[in-house]
């Protein structure tokens, strides 16, 4: 099984995380909701720190917490536990195993505040060290980058989410997830071809804001892992502020709009770009026949509330990515340096 594969199996992944994982949530959200919880600290690295991003706008834009990203360096090269009074800590990994990320749960434990593990790994160091674990059933993840962890990552946030807030309506908008994930796979041949034209493509910046900041950190780590790209991801907030100093003629950029509250900032901003600069775009959208896009547009399925969008405006990006390294002849499965599990301390 490679990463193609892998990627396909993400509708069968997040069906199985809504059945044999809502027990394990449900818990988690009571526990939340039992302790006196005023923020949220989430613990993670690489890809798994995307869906802690994610974690960041949904819980702040649902919940009103305010989420921050741990410093994990800070526990193990700094020895100072952070003072972590009236919140809960989550952990993220789908190995559980990088020191680092479980040493801010140990923290966490030691102060008696709610832990919980988002993990693929039952009996992980990170499942351990938590009181709470969710564990993700997307079945062994074989190839080296991420992809059906991810959006299971994703989705297990989701339904915590819904669940926290006792939201039906919520849930059912997660628990219509799967089927719509299996509708965007069908963008494949528009993938394939975007990235077929661009096959000499070794730079570009990658822009998303709000729910889908986190795609672009995530679509911009597939590129650079699998094609080797040079790939810079920015919310498109911030590429204003100084980047956008590097657009030429031609610079790729690839965007991520969803219909949502960052619609339109972000379709004026890209017709900027095109008008003033002539870039090259490749966008990821659920919007039908926005001429400000351009013609290089991955379509997704259009009706998915804005918070769940990320789940689904994913799955463009990794297929490009992955079309994009075989056509300049990477092996997809077996990235070059790098392991499947990465131990930082
Ligand atoms: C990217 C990738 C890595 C991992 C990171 C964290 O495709 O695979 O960035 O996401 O090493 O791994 P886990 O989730 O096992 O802690």
């Amino acid at each position: 099984v490679g990463l193609r594969e892998e990627i396909g199996e993400q509708p069968a992944a997040i069906r199985r995380l809504l059945v044999e994982g809502r027990e394990a949530i449900a818990r988690a959200a009571a526990a939340i909701r039992a302790a006196d919880v005023e923020s949220v600290l989430v613990a993670a690295r690489g890809t798994s720190d995307h869906a802690a991003i994610y974690a960041q706008y949904v819980l702040g834009a649902r919940h009103r917490l305010p989420v921050g990203l741990a410093t994990p360096s800070l526990v193990t090269l700094y020895g100072v536990e952070p003072a972590f009074r009236h919140m809960a800590v989550i952990g993220i990994s789908q190995s559980g195993a990088s020191p680092d990320v479980v040493a801010v749960l140990g923290a966490a434990h030691r102060q008696r505040v709610p832990t919980i593990a988002i993990t693929n790994t039952r009996g992980s160091p990170l499942a351990e060290s938590a009181d709470h674990v969710i564990e993700l059933h997307a079945g062994e993840e074989r190839a080296v980058a991420a992809t059906k962890t991810y959006t299971t990552e994703l989705v297990a946030i989701a339904l915590l989410s819904a669940l926290l807030a006792d939201d039906q309506e919520a849930a059912s908008d997660v628990e219509a997830l799967p089927a719509v994930v299996e509708a965007a796979l069908e963008v494949e041949s528009t993938a394939r071809q975007l990235a077929t034209e661009r096959a000499g493509l070794d730079r570009c910046v990658v822009l998303g804001r709000g729910f889908e900041y986190a795609t672009a950190r995530e679509w911009a780590l597939k590129m650079k892992e699998l094609a080797r790209v040079i790939a810079d991801p920015y919310s498109a907030a911030d590429f204003q502020h100084g980047p956008l100093a590097l657009l030429e003629a031609g610079f790729p950029v690839l965007a991520v709009v969803p219909s949502g509250n960052a619609q339109d900032g972000l379709v004026e901003l890209l017709g900027r770009l095109s008008a003033e600069f002539g870039v090259d775009l490749v966008t990821v959208t659920d919007r039908v026949g926005e001429s400000r896009l351009g013609a290089a547009t991955m379509q997704i399925p259009g009706g998915t509330p804005d918070w769940l969008t990320p789940v689904v405006s994913i799955v463009p990006c990794q297929l490009f990515a992955y079309h994009l390294a075989r056509r300049k002849g990477e092996d997809p499965d077996a990235p070059r340096h790098i392991r499947k599990v990465t131990l930082t301390r």
